[in-house]
C-alpha cells in the first residue's frame, strides 16, 4: 500500500498544498521539482519522501509567531485535545465542535493532512461516561458518541484515532469503564462503528510504549492480527513515541515493520523526546541523533505514512507539567528558535 495512497476521487479533487507535494512525490513526479526552500523544511523534505510531518495543534492559532512556524514547516495537524470526549461531549448528548473546527479548518485551508484525535479513551472522558454501569448504556453512549464526532467531521479527516492507550504494560487490557462494562469486544465495536459513519477515513488504533517488541506491543500486535483476519475494518496503528532521550528502541523499525506485515498502515502520532532539564549542548545533540533514528526508522517501512510531533515547540509542550524536572522535548525551544533536532530530522528525511 502507498502511504499516501487516498481512499477516494471525491478526496484526491480536495488535495492541494502540501498533500498534492506529497501525492506526486510518492508517484515520483515531485522530487526533483521541489523548490529547494521547501525541502528545507520539515513538511517539504517529507513530501519528497511520500510522507506527512505533523503536529499537535490546541489553543495557539492566535499566536502570530507560532502559525509562522506550523504553517512553514508542517504538513499535518492533529488536534491535542479539542477532540476528546470531555471536550465534544462534556454533557450527554450535548456536542461541541468549535474548537476543533478552527483547527481542522486551519489545517484544510491550507492542505493539511488532519488526524482525529481520539474516539475512545479512558482519559479526559467525563464523570457522567465513567459512571455508566449497565453495557446496553453505555454501548448506546459509545455509538451515539462516534456517530455524532466522526460524522460532524466525515471529509475533513483522513485518519481516525479510533481507540486509544487500551492496554497495560503487561499486556493485559486496561480496566477502563469500556472494558469493564462492556468486554473485550468494545474496540472491534467502535471501529465497525466508526467505519459506518465515515467510510473515508482510515481508522486506526494507538498507544503508547508499543514502539519496540515487548508484551504490550506482543498484546496490541495480537488484537491487530486478529482484527484484519475477521476483517475488522483498522486501517493503521498510531506509535505515539513518547521517548526519553538515548532511550529510542533499537527494534523500533523491526516491531514498526511486523505490524506493516499485517497489511496495515503505521504512524509515529506523538513524537516528544524528552530530557532532564536544564538542556544542553550534549542532551542537544543526542536528542538530535535520536529524532534522526526515529524518522530512519519510518522511513525504511514502506507503510510508514507520518510522523507527527506533539506541539510545535517546546514552550506549547506537554512534558514539563506532567513529568516533573524533564521537558525541551521538541524541535524548537522556549523561545521558538530552531533546535539542533530540526536540522537533523530534515536531512533524515532526505532534506
Ligand atoms: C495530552 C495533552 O498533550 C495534554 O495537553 C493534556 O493535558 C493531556 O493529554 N497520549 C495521548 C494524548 O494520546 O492525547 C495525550 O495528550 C498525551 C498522551
Amino acid at each position: 500500500m502507498t502511504p499516501t495512497r487516498t481512499r477516494s476521487r471525491r478526496r484526491v479533487a480536495f488535495l492541494s498544498g502540501w498533500s498534492a507535494l506529497a501525492v506526486a512525490a510518492a508517484a515520483g513526479v515531485v522530487v526533483t521539482a521541489l523548490p529547494s526552500s521547501a525541502a528545507a523544511t520539515l513538511g517539504g523534505a517529507a513530501a519528497a519522501a511520500g510522507r506527512t510531518f505533523g503536529a499537535a495543534v490546541s489553543d495557539n492559532l492566535g499566536d502570530a509567531g507560532y502559525v509562522d512556524i506550523l504553517d512553514s514547516q508542517f504538513s499535518g495537524i492533529t488536534p491535542e485535545n479539542e477532540m476528546k470526549w470531555d471536550a465534544t461531549e462534556a454533557a450527554p448528548g450535548a456536542f461541541t465542535f468549535d474548537a476543533a473546527d478552527v483547527i481542522v479548518d486551519h489545517a484544510r485551508e491550507r492542505g493539511m493532512a488532519v488526524r482525529g484525535h481520539t474516539l475512545v479513551w479512558h482519559s479526559q472522558l467525563p464523570a457522567y461516561v465513567q459512571a455508566i454501569a449497565d453495557p446496553a448504556e453505555l454501548r448506546t453512549a459509545v455509538d451515539r458518541h462516534i456517530t455524532e464526532v466522526a460524522g460532524h467531521f466525515r471529509g475533513r479527516v483522513e485518519y481516525w484515532d479510533v481507540a486509544n492507550e487500551a492496554f497495560l504494560d503487561d499486556g493485559s487490557r486496561r480496566p477502563s469503564v469500556f472494558q469493564t462494562v462492556l468486554g473485550d469486544g468494545y474496540i472491534e465495536d467502535a471501529f465497525r462503528t466508526a467505519r459506518s459513519v465515515d467510510p473515508d477515513a482510515k481508522l486506526c488504533y494507538n498507544d503508547f510504549s508499543i514502539e519496540g517488541v515487548n508484551a504490550k506491543s506482543d498484546a496490541t500486535f495480537e488484537m491487530v492480527r486478529d482484527f484484519t483476519a475477521r476483517g475488522v475494518p483498522i486501517d493503521c496503528v498510531g506509535f505515539q513515541s513518547h521517548f526519553v532521550l538515548g532511550q529510542i528502541p533499537a527494534d523500533l523499525q523491526a516491531n514498526l515493520q511486523r505490524f506493516a506485515d499485517l497489511g496495515v498502515e503505521v504512524q509515529i502520532t506523538e513524537l516528544d523526546i524528552r530530557m532532564d532539564l536544564p538542556a544542553d549542548a550534549a542532551k542537544l545533540a543526542q536528542q538530535a541523533e535520536d529524532y534522526a533514528t526515529v524518522v530512519r526508522a519510518c522511513l525504511a517501512v514502506a507503510p510508514c505514512s507520518s510522523i507527527t510531533v506533539w506541539q510545535v515547540s517546546d514552550r506549547e509542550s506537554w512534558v514539563p507539567s506532567t513529568f516533573a524536572g524533564q521537558g525541551a522535548a521538541l524541535l524548537f525551544d522556549e523561545d521558538r528558535a530552531a533546535k539542533p533536532a530540526l536540522e537533523a530530522t530534515i536531512a533524515a528525511l532526505g532534506g
